[in-house]
């Protein structure tokens, strides 16, 4: 059978394995539910005038003539909301960021009036009959100038502000460092940039704010990826009592990291519902959400790799710049305001490792966002994938060689690196292995060796300069990857303030069907199907029989949601437990039921026996039944078998891969052809096998687009120069070969499936991949290091010996 066939019906697993989403049938039917299928009657509609200019001084806003319009029912600015104390909001990382502009504008996108009408069209025309006055200001693009003397200051409505600075933060230890690196044989440093990339979900933002003036109620539908730290949030900044408030992410066209935030729309249309009495829509059209919206990365780092001169890692330290544009938006835990960037040791057994990093303020849209990773973890990971590299050329030593003799060994396990993370489980060289004979390593280098060989006796200078002479230009990428997914345990991390666990609740009915609650918001994962499946391993209820409810603050319990892969290390680890409860009380309702004792039944998928009479016995569907019903419960046991957890992890889980990636390089027009790549991924126990080569395939689809096509940029006034899909590139089938996938399995030590995370680790393990494949591809141009995203031009220019395109 192939890997990606689904067995016959009555030969699939009660539990984990293959099985065709639950949730597919009303997707694929297009009935799907989303934010922007909502109609409510009365609903009005929002749209949002937004600044053209990337830093000016809003002289005066007149509103009049939009007002006059005769669909119009209200136009907001940020002065109304300042009198209500709404026009600032706080962020996820300790800034606060404006609603709607009062005082100036501070990237080219910005909030600055909100008008209300009868429907979204008259809302759009009547934004063109508000009046700004602008005075324009210097303009900030370049983060490198952020900290300068005479930079212009953006946030200077912070009292006593004279510049860009956000923060210093460092990890690991700069004196263990500087003592390897003076004893090392070889130092290599390269600068990179992580370039500015948007998540970029299909669906874009937007919100139904329906606030009952009778009931003093707001029931919002949004887009997020985290209602109930949204209600929360929404409770303590408009002081609207929290068990009034009602969140509800219906079906989610992707987040990927940008739906974590709360976005001014979100309060504008709250404030309009409460202003006009009436359910107020917004949503963003596709330039508002690439232009405005939380983009991702941004980090200039110069990394520095030691080693001894036979290819042994000794340390690795990095400086890094994060541009956070013109207000911090990022959302990650609040200890560590560069994420996870600190796991940039990788997974190599190293003595000693230093990052330092500072965050600046930019006229450009906020964020710095967990795009399809765990907080950082994918600049981290091409931080140490392209320092390995560099180390490789600079030793001359074959790549997956030198990884292989770094990496850490099985028996380090659990291992703590240099800048404080404890590994939970990993078995390196296995899973390199398998890459490098899934793609056929050794064969694959012999080809490369031939066509350089063709390629020199042809003449590269005639190829690069004459476009083409020089042959076909082969190239083979090996990344390694290790995650930390799964934020996280309540003693080290929160996000303003909320501590990062996960509850679930599990209802048994009596009929022997369950329904499952949990805190944690798909947004295509496939959660109604996974989540079942851990129930149905855990009581041997078939999937189809558990309904999975999530997404409605008020049907679910607390908890932080979805984004950073951690939701099946938190809610996943959490519904296991609450699974187990029940289970634990099913075994009292069967011993009742029985007339045996507790202790006396032992368990098998779906039912209780008496020990050594396996025919006396119940199944979960009669035990349900025999709770609700009369059967006599011994004292102080309550009748029904339901149960809630609250889940805190003691660790995040590590989930690691092995991927290779080989490219033809066209060397007369610098295009990329990715022509094979293989990933092999551990994410320990696997819940289902084919969600997560959907997870992998798409992951890794995206990290081919970061790798190759993908940048938001900003001309010298801070126009946005990546605001539609033609011009901020998505891959697409044509850009990408037909995925190949393996597999090990090392269970989490400490989560009670064993399982880690998978959503992203293909988009964080992809793009050094890709890029190391393309590097190596140039090597007979003497390239070292190029700067995603390498498109023919920046390919074209590293041949020639030029940093960038022209
Ligand atoms: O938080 P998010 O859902 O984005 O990421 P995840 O927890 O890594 O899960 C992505 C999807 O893969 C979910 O449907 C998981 O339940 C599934 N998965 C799995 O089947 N087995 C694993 N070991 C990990 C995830």
């Amino acid at each position: 059978m192939a890997s990606t066939e689904l067995p016959p019906q009555e030969e699939r697993p009660i539990g984990f394995g293959r099985m065709l989403r639950k949730e597919d049938p009303r997707f694929i039917r297009g009935r799907g539910r989303y934010v922007d299928d909502i109609q409510l009657p009365g609903m009005l509609h929002g749209a949002i005038l937004r600044s053209p200019l990337a830093h000016a001084r809003i002289a005066s806003i007149d509103t009049a003539a939009a007002m006059a319009h005769p669909k119009v029912h209200a136009v907001i600015t940020g002065k109304d909301l300042e009198a209500q104390g709404l026009a600032w909001m706080p962020t996820l990382s300790a800034d606060v960021c404006a609603v709607l502009a009062t005082d100036k504008v501070r990237f080219q996108g910005q909030e600055v009036a909100f008008v209300v009408a009868d429907d979204r069209y008259s809302a759009r025309d009547a934004l063109e009959l508000i009046d700004v006055e602008y005075e324009p200001l210097p303009v900030l693009v370049d983060a490198k100038k952020a900290l300068d003397p005479d930079a212009p200051i953006i946030r200077d409505e912070i009292e006593g502000r004279t510049d860009n600075h956000i923060f210093d933060w460092e990890s690991g230890d700069a004196a263990a460092c500087d003592e390897v690196f003076a004893r090392a044989d070889v130092v290599v440093a390269q600068d990179m940039l992580y370039p500015r990339v948007h998540p970029a979900p299909m669906e874009t933002c937007g919100c139904v704010a329906d606030y009952d003036r009778v009931e003093g109620r707001l029931t919002l539908w949004e887009t997020s990826q985290a209602p109930h730290a949204h209600r929360t949030l929404f409770a303590l900044v408009a002081g609207l009592p929290e068990e009034r408030i009602r969140v509800v992410s219906p079906d989610i066209g992707g987040g990927f990291g940008n739906k974590v935030g709360i976005y001014p729309g979100y309060v504008c249309a709250t404030v309009a519902s409460i202003v006009t009495g009436k359910p107020v829509k917004w949503m963003e059209d596709r330039t508002e959400n690439l232009v405005s919206t939380s983009f991702a990365r941004d980090y200039h780092m110069r990394g520095e790799i030691a080693a001894t001169k036979d290819g042994k890692i000794l340390g690795i330290r990095t400086r890094v710049l994060a541009d956070h544009g013109a207000f911090n938006t990022t959302a990650q835990p609040t200890k560590y305001p560069a994420g996870f960037f600190h796991i940039f040791t990788g997974s190599y057994d190293i003595e000693a490792a230093h990052c330092k990093v500072t965050g600046v303020y930019t006229n450009k849209a906020g964020g710095g966002v967990a795009y399809a990773c765990s907080f950082r973890v994918t600049e981290a990971v091409y931080l140490v994938e392209r320092m390995v590299d560099v180390l490789a050329a600079e030793l001359g030593m074959d790549p997956a060689e030198l990884r292989m003799k770094n990496l850490l060994k099985p028996e380090q396990f659990p291992y703590e690196n240099k800048t404080g993370w404890v590994y939970d489980s990993g078995d390196y060289p296995t899973a390199l292995r398998m890459a490098l004979d899934m793609v056929g390593y050794d064969e694959l280098r012999r080809e490369q060796a031939e066509k350089r060989r063709a390629h020199a006796e042809r003449g590269s200078g005639d190829g690069a300069a004459g476009g083409g002479a020089g042959g076909e230009l082969m190239g083979i990428g090996v990344a390694f990857f290790t995650e930390t997914v799964g934020a996280g345990p309540r003693k080290h991390m929160d996000i303003v303030g909320l501590g990062m666990s996960d509850g679930a609740e599990l209802r048994i009915h009596p009929t022997g069907k369950a329904q499952l609650g949990i805190s944690c918001q798909t947004q295509g994962q496939g959660h109604e199907t996974t989540f079942a499946q851990i129930v149905a391993e855990e009581l041997g209820i078939p999937p189809e029989d558990v309904e999975v409810v999530h997404g409605d603050t008020d049907r679910t319990p607390f908890g932080l949601g979805t984004y950073g892969s951690r939701s099946t290390p938190v809610s996943g680890a959490a519904t296991a437990v609450v699974a187990r409860k029940v289970r634990e009380r099913a075994r009292i309702v069967a011993a009742a039921m029985l007339e045996a004792s507790a202790d006396d039944l032992e368990w098998e998928k779906g039912r209780f026996f008496v020990k050594g009479d396996p025919s006396r016995g119940a199944t979960i569907q009669e035990i349900a039944m025999g709770a609700h019903g009369t059967v006599e419960l011994p004292e102080g046991i309550e009748p029904g078998l339901d149960a809630e957890t609250v889940y805190d992890p003691p660790n995040l889980t590590f989930p690691f891969g092995a991927y290779v990636c080989v490219v033809d390089v066209d060397p007369g027009t610098g295009v990329v052809k990715v022509r094979r790549f293989v990933a092999v991924d551990d994410c320990g126990t696997r819940i289902n096998p084919m969600i997560i080569e959907g997870q992998i395939h798409g992951g890794l689809t995206d990290g081919v687009g970061m790798a190759l096509m993908q940048l938001i940029s900003f001309d010298e006034e801070g126009n946005c120069l990546g605001g539609s899909f033609m011009d901020y590139l998505v891959p697409t089938a044509l850009e990408v070969p037909e995925w190949e996938t393996g597999h090990t399995v090392t269970p989490s030590p400490h989560h009670p499936i064993g399982a880690k995370g998978i959503g992203e680790s293909a988009t964080v393990g992809s793009p050094p991949a890709v890029v190391n494949a393309v590097i190596d591809a140039l090597e007979p141009y003497g390239v070292r290091h190029a700067d995603m995203p390498l498109t023919p031009a920046r390919v074209w220019a590293a041949m020639q010996g030029r940093a960038e395109p022209p």
